[in-house]
Order: structure tokens, then sequence, then C-alpha cells
């Protein structure tokens, strides 16, 4: 274990590290991952085992408190969870003065922000006062903000949540259900949910998690904390990347559905474009959620009877990069992001509610990180700079400007 006080606190010499590609921020007990190996574990266990075996729960209680709950655990978190699913009537008011075309992650990261003022005893210096209760409100209650965006776009009224459904049939009750008619969950749905949402579990020193540790470093509330997170991974080099991939995907197929031309445009440093869902900061050689998230594709799409000409162009496109010099070359293989979005299309969920669905997968994350940031007492974040503005100079007056 490294003392943090033996590091704190030093001066002279700044590192430029642009993009922080180089330079490690903390470090950390929760996930390991070796990006030449293409290996992720969560708290040690492997991704690929955790994706089979695990619920997306009892990932999270791993993520957030160190181990995999035992059944009394398990079932407390659970329950609890279960039991926080419903919203403070008065957090509708907020949301009902959104525009109808709103985009979602806007609208989520600020009733996250709201929150906080429901629960005024998170606020205050490092007030760690019923912290388990915030985790858990959060935990509970993402999910059901996430479908009143949702029933909002589709102008029906919200589904309240149903405490004798699981966290993911639950979602699809609150997303898809009508107050006219019950709906029916179909396990495979709900399986490869909970299969996305361990998946986008949590992913080390990423930008929204380094966003959540930066923020949480000021000892900013968890909801503000997580409002930031929330923000940062709307951006369309990050979580953003997966509604991204789909308009990709479809623009090609309205093209006519050849790839070529897309991936010369991705080449072509003057031009902009770069093929969405491809490369990362730290996979080098191959992404192994990415890897889960095609089998789980095939899986979902066949079970449900479902043909979508985007698989195809995404498989062909992979094909295409991965024999390409350009993409050999500088290690770019297809992301977490470039499946994902095929998934979610064939479960229903529009494409504007993707990111809001790796935001709900990352929570325990961003949570289990806010958490150990905490815990370990590390000081306040405060990245240095080079200035490279203009020396001093006497002030002109407006007349003469
Ligand atoms: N298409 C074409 N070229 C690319 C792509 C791409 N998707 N990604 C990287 N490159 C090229 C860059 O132009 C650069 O080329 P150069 O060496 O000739 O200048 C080289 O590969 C290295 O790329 P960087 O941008 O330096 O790599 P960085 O680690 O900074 O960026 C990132 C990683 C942001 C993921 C980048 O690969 C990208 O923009 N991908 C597309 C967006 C995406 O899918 N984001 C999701 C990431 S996963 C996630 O957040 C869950």
């Amino acid at each position: 274990a490294i003392d943090i006080s033996k590091l704190r606190g030093q001066s002279g010499y700044v590192t430029l590290d642009l993009g922080y590609k180089n330079t490690g921020a903390t470090t950390s007990n929760i996930t390991f991952l070796d990006g030449e190996k293409g290996i992720l574990r969560y708290r040690g266990y492997s991704i690929e085992e955790l994706a089979d075996k695990a619920d997306f729960l009892g990932v999270s209680y791993l993520l957030i408190y160190g181990e995999l709950p035992n059944q009394t655990q398990y079932d407390k978190f659970v329950h609890e969870i279960t039991h926080h699913t419903m919203v403070n009537e008065d957090m509708r008011k907020i949301f009902d003065g959104f525009p109808v075309n709103a985009h979602p992650m806007g609208v989520m990261s600020s009733l996250v922000s709201a929150m906080s003022g429901f629960y005024p005893e998170s606020y205050g210096s490092n007030n760690d006062k019923d912290v388990d209760l915030h985790i858990i409100r959060l935990m509970a209650k993402l999910p059901t903000l996430a479908t009143w965006c949702y029933k909002k776009s589709q102008g029906h009224p919200i589904n309240y949540p149903k405490n004798k459904l699981d966290y993911c049939s639950n979602f699809l009750h609150m997303m898809f259900g009508l107050p006219v008619e019950d709906y029916e969950i179909n396990p495979v749905v709900a399986k490869a949910l909970n299969k996305l949402l361990i998946l986008h579990a949590d992913h080390e020193q990423n930008c929204s998690t380094s966003t959540v540790r930066l923020v949480g470093s000021s000892q900013a509330n968890l909801y503000s904390s997580i409002s930031a997170g929330i923000s940062a991974l709307w951006g369309p080099l990050h979580g953003g990347a997966n509604q991204a991939v789909i308009e990709m995907l479809e623009a090609i197929k309205a093209d006519g559905g050849g790839v070529q031309k897309y991936l010369d445009k991705a080449k072509d440093k003057e031009d902009p474009f770069r093929l969405m869902g491809f490369g990362h900061r730290v996979y080098k050689n191959f992404d192994p959620r990415a890897r889960i998230i095609k089998k789980a594709a095939d899986e979902v799409l066949e079970a449900l009877g479902i043909d979508d000409p985007i698989l195809d162009i995404a498989r062909g496109l992979e094909e295409a990069a991965l024999n390409d010099e350009y993409f050999i070359k500088r290690k770019l293989y297809p992301n977490v992001d470039f499946y994902s979005g095929i998934i979610y299309r064939a479960l229903g969920i529009p494409v504007n509610m993707f990111t809001v669905m790796f935001a709900i997968g990352r929570l325990p994350g961003w949570i289990a990180q806010w958490k150990e940031l905490r815990e370990a007492g590390q000081p306040i974040g405060r990245p240095r700079q080079i200035y490279t503005g203009p020396k001093e100079r006497p002030f002109v007056d407006i007349a003469d400007r």
C-alpha cells in the first residue's frame, strides 16, 4: 500500500500529460484491467465469469463493498433497493418543466443533482452519515428516472415501480408497461439487460469516473458527484459513442450498405469523421466486453427472431477494419459500444436512451470509486498547468481597443 501523505504536496516541476495518458490519479482496489492482454476484473473476478454467473445487483454490491455478498447481505441489499424505487412526487414538477425533446442525459444529470436537495443530510463538509442510504436511493431511483424520460417522449403516463419484480424486469415494466394492459417480461430480454449492465459497471479511471472522483474530492455530496459523472458520460467520445455507433450504421445502410467509403473517411486526417465504437484509450488488443457483447447480440437477435440488417453492416465493418493496415497499425478494435446499441435496439430501447442505459450500468462503479476516494482520505484533486498566454501588459481603455 502506498502512503498517500508521502505523495502529497509535491512542487517544483510540473508534468504535462494532455489527456492524462500516462498519469495515475489514484491507487484503487476496485477494477483491474490490462489493455495489452484484454483483461478486465472487478475486485479480482473476471468480467467473463461475472457476466455469465452473477446478477447486476450482486456485482454492484461487489464493486461498492469489496466482496461478493452472502445470501443474507444480498437479500438485504436487493430488498432495500427494491423498496426505494419510488421517487418523491415533487421531483415530477422539476421533470415536467423539461421540453419533450430534451436529451434524457441532460434530464438525468439535472434530476440526480436535484436529488441532493431532497436529501439535504447528504451535503456539508465530509458528511459521511447515511452514505449507505444515499447509495441505495441512487441505485433504486436512477432506473425510475430513466423511464420517466422515455415515457414522456412517448406521451405516455409514467409507470410506478412494482416491488415484486427484479431490478431488470422492473425497469422493463416501467419502460414498456402501460396502465391498460400488463407487460409480459421476456426472460431473454431481462437476461440480456442484466449482462449489459454488468459489462458497463466499472472501468477504472475513465473520463466519467475520474470526473466523479474529482468532484467528490472537494467533498461534494454523492448526488452532485454522480450528476457530474452523467454529464461526462454523455460526450460522444465516451458513453455517447453507443448512440453515435447506431447513427453511423444507419447512415451506412441509407448509403447502400458499403463500408469501404466510411473506412476511407475515418482514415482521412482532413476529415473529422472517426469510426464510432472503434478504438480505446487502454485496450490495444481487444476489448473483452466487446467480445461478450458481440456473442450476446447474436443470441438476443436469434431468441427474439429479429433480423437486423444493421448487425450485418456492423460485422462487415469490423471485418474490413480488422484487415485494414491503418486500423491494425493503430491497434483500433471494436469497443464495448460497438455492439451494445444493436442489443438495445433489439430490446426496443430508443437510440437517445442508449447512453442512459450505460449510466444505469456504470452507477455502481461511480459509487464505489467515490466511496473509495472518501475512505482513503485523498486530497482535493487540482491539476497544474503550463501557462501559454500573454506576458504582463498594461490595461487598454475601451475607447482605445
Ligand atoms: N477511427 C479512426 N481513427 C481513429 C479512431 C477511430 N475510431 N480512434 C483513434 N483513431 C486514430 C487517431 O486518429 C490517431 O491516429 P494518428 O496516430 O495517426 O494521429 C490514433 O488512432 C490514436 O488515437 P487517439 O485519439 O490518440 O487515441 P485516444 O486514446 O486519445 O482516443 C478514443 C481513444 C477517444 C476512444 C478514440 O479511439 C475514439 O475517438 N474512438 C471513437 C469514439 C468511441 O468509440 N468512443 C467510445 C470509447 S469506449 C467508452 O467510452 C465506453
